[in-house]
This record gives structure tokens, C-alpha cells and sequence, in this order.
């Protein structure tokens, strides 16, 4: 499998295969994959000739220099994951932060129509603006056709099609399909620090999130907002941040039910220390 540490090397390879009018698929990554990243690799690789995937823990979406200090970089493991889906098809541009940044580490500001206040946003200031920084630059260094995302970050999916929008870049936006353990846990890098017997509870989470689901369908919003509290409250494991119902173009909170919007309902839980998020699809 190519590896290239720096964009010009990298830069030459995409263009290579653009000239032979080969498609470009694009999975950026933060490393330390799991079987949720192998899924939209899969995705890439289904309907694309190349597929480059990304390794790069950027500096500008952390609020807190510690996570970023602690967060796991594991590029031999990494690559040899990818080695299992592709050793031809594959490519990994993992960069320094000065191939990617220049000498300026710093994000630039976008207006994200206030999808950037809820939810993530809330307690993560100017995280999205970090975010959209990098997969912009991203994007700007390997020129994909296509890019995909996890539908678990699914206000970053939101972020992201609303970044390309804004900047007119030319690269079509694959939302995928969260991947689960067999528990319903939703598959999280974070989900290793759990121990086994927090893994096994945590699958309260999806459990609810399905139970929403029905409930939507004849229960009022308020009684669900309230019948998720006592799920929780009722469990010292768990801490619950937030659970809201939102209309998926605008991210806000809703309190009644319109039927002819399209709906998804977002959890962040406490587990110990350990922050889990999830969501589910209403419609
Ligand atoms: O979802 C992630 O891992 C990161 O936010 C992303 C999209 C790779 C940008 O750093």
C-alpha cells in the first residue's frame, strides 16, 4: 500500500488517476480505525477506482489540548487494517501538521447557519470550525469525487454538506450507515475505554434510540424527552448530556411533530468519563 507523508507526492499520484479518468473516493480519518472507518472504505472502494484515506488528528477541532495530546495514534495498526480491504486500491496520506497547515495552525470561520450551536456545538466552542477547516484543505489537497462519513457524527455529515455548499468545492458527500456491535453499541474508538461490563450496559443507549423511534409515531415529543430522562436517571452507570428530537436540515430542537418533515432523534451519554453519542432516523 502507497503511503505519502506529504501532499506533493500525494497531489501527483490522484492526478495520475484522474488522467486515466479514474473516479476518486476519499475517507478522511483521525486513525485508529475500526470496523466503522473499514465500512466507509468498503463504501469507497464499491464505486470508486482509488480510494485515499486520510490518517491526520487535527489540531484545530480539539478544545482541550489534552484529549488532543492523548489521542491514539496507531498508523502501523491502521494501515495494516486497510491491507485487509486493499493493498492496490488504497492509498493513505498521513501528513504532518505543517503539510497540511503551513506555519499557521489555525481554523478559519465559517457561517454554518447555526448548525454549529447545537448539540456538539454546545459544549465544544469553535469544534466545527476546526472541522470544516480541515476537511476543506482536505479536499483542496485530493481533489476526490466522492467522500464519505459516518452517519454516527451525524451533525458533522450536516457541517460538512453545508461547507461544500458554501465553498462550491466539487466533491459529492456520502452519508453511511452507523455500524454497530452486535450489542447496538454504535462502533466508537472511544468504546475501547469502556470496561466490559459498561460495554454490555451501554447497549441501553440503541435500545432507546429504537424505542424513540416507535414511540414517535403516537407518543407527544415531551412525553418521549421525559421517558428518556428516566431511562437514565434511573441507571448510576449513565449520565445523560442531551437527548433531542431535531428536523434533520436545521438541527434544531422540536417540540411537536410536523409530518411533513424528516426527523432523527440525538443522544450524548456519560459513561464514567467516557462521552458516547448516537442517533437514529424517525422517519
Ligand atoms: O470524524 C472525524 O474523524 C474527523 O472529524 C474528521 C472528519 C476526520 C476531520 O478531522
Amino acid at each position: 500500500m502507497q503511503l505519502f507523508k506529504s501532499k506533493t507526492g500525494l497531489i501527483a499520484h490522484v492526478n495520475k488517476q484522474k488522467q486515466a479518468d479514474f473516479s476518486v473516493g476519499f475517507v478522511p480519518t483521525m486513525g485508529a480505525l475500526h470496523e466503522g472507518h473499514l465500512s466507509l472504505v468498503k463504501a469507497a472502494l464499491a464505486t470508486n477506482n482509488c480510494v485515499v484515506v486520510s490518517i491526520f488528528v487535527n489540531p484545530t477541532q480539539f478544545n482541550n489540548p489534552d484529549d488532543l495530546n492523548k489521542y491514539p495514534r496507531t498508523l502501523d495498526k491502521d494501515i495494516q487494517l486497510l491491507e485487509t480491504l486493499s493493498k492496490q486500491s488504497i492509498v493513505v496520506y498521513a501528513p504532518e501538521i505543517k503539510d497540511v497547515y503551513g506555519p499557521k495552525i489555525a481554523s478559519d470561520c465559517f457561517d454554518f447557519e447555526g448548525l454549529e450551536l447545537e448539540m456538539e456545538g454546545r459544549s465544544r466552542p469553535g469544534h466545527f470550525d476546526g472541522v470544516g477547516t480541515i476537511v476543506k484543505r482536505l479536499f483542496e489537497i485530493v481533489n476526490p469525487d466522492n467522500a464519505y462519513f459516518g452517519e454516527k457524527d451525524f451533525q458533522q455529515l450536516q457541517i460538512i454538506k453545508k461547507m461544500v455548499a458554501i465553498t462550491k468545492l466539487p466533491v459529492n458527500i456520502i452519508g453511511c450507515p452507523i455500524e454497530r456491535e452486535p450489542n447496538g453499541l454504535a462502533m466508537s474508538s472511544r468504546n475501547t475505554r469502556l470496561t466490559p461490563l459498561e460495554q454490555h450496559e451501554s447497549a441501553l443507549i440503541y435500545k432507546t434510540l429504537k424505542l424513540v423511534n416507535q414511540k414517535f409515531k403516537k407518543e407527544s415529543v415531551q412525553a418521549i424527552y421525559r421517558w428518556v430522562d428516566t431511562q437514565f436517571s434511573a441507571n448510576p452507570l449513565f449520565e445523560l448530556e442531551y437527548f433531542q428530537i431535531s428536523e434533520i436540515e436545521t438541527l434544531t430542537t422540536i417540540e411537536q411533530n410536523n409530518s411533513n418533515k424528516t426527523y432523527r432523534a440525538f443522544i450524548a451519554v456519560f459513561v464514567r468519563d467516557v462521552r458516547l453519542i448516537d442517533n437514529i432516523d424517525l422517519n
